[in-house]
């Protein structure tokens, strides 16, 4: 079943890689115009082009969603090219990993800087568009280390957690004005963030997921795409694991 994505406008932050892009392919195909922010313009420019050629109509503009003026620059940017912004995915994030005790004071910040602060400056902008229009969909991609914690990432944890406490707190502040804002938590997802780990510490990891695997990041781009379609139109301040079963 398609969902109702025909001519919305979906801007997707940290879209040029990963669970980005792929939620930017996902949406591109079910119909949607496509804006596309990240920090990074060569990658930026690069998933532009690839979707281009699918013929998905799309858009991008480079920032920094840490940057308050940046991340208003880029809800701005997108309504003078599409007119305007039915979908925001909260998606460009960092880690910074280190035991609490090792844990650098810019490290720290920059995590919360980066995944919580940014997400915020990127939803206050984009709710003034929507409330206006008395319609839109923020999907925050969270973290299950949000729900559940992990060590050596006390950092990365709290920014997911206030992530879900921000998505709960928009989305009472917003749903009289037709604006629903739930939140994706991911699993452990096969992307550059998670490359990056040990072979010891992702088998590990492994035994502790029910459906022993790693997920794909178009596995997540599916529930992204139906929290920010009409179909979803009753479901408000959730947050939806997709996780291979770590957190029941
Ligand atoms: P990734 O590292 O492959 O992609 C992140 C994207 O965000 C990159 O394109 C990067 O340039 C961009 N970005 C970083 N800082 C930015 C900034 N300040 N302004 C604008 N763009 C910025 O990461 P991945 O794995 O695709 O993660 C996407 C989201 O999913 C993140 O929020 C991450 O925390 C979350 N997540 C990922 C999981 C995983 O296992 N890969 C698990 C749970 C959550």
């Amino acid at each position: 079943m398609a969902l109702a994505l025909n001519g919305k406008v979906a801007l997707i932050t940290g879209g040029s890689r990963g669970i980005g892009f792929s939620t930017a392919e996902y949406l591109g195909k079910q119909g949607a115009k496509l804006f596309l922010v990240d920090v990074d313009g060569n990658g930026l420019e690069q998933a532009s082009g690839i979707l281009r050629g699918r013929g998905v109509e799309t858009a991008c503009h480079a920032a920094d969603i840490a940057d308050p003026s940046q991340a208003q620059k880029s809800v701005d940017a997108c309504v003078s090219q599409f007119e305007k912004l039915d979908i925001l995915v909260n998606n460009a994030g960092i880690t910074r990993d280190a035991l609490a005790v090792r844990m650098k004071a810019e490290d720290w910040e920059s995590v919360l800087r980066v995944n919580l602060s940014g997400s915020f400056y990127m939803a206050q902008a984009a709710a003034k568009v929507m409330m206006r229009a008395r319609t839109g969909r923020i999907v925050n991609i969270a973290s299950v280390v949000g729900l559940m914690g992990n060590a050596g990432q006390a950092n990365y944890a709290a920014s997911k957690a206030g992530v879900i406490g921000m998505t709960k707190s928009l989305a009472k502040e917003l749903a009289s004005r037709g604006v629903t804002v739930n939140a994706v938590a991911p699993g452990f997802i096969e992307t550059r963030m998670t490359e990056v780990l040990s072979e010891e510490t992702r088998d590990a990891l492994l035994k502790t997921i029910p459906l022993k695997r790693y997920g794909k990041p178009e596995e997540v781009a599916f529930v992204v795409g139906f929290l920010a379609s009409e179909e979803a139109a009753y479901i408000t301040g959730q947050v939806i694991p997709v996780d291979g079963g770590l957190v029941m």
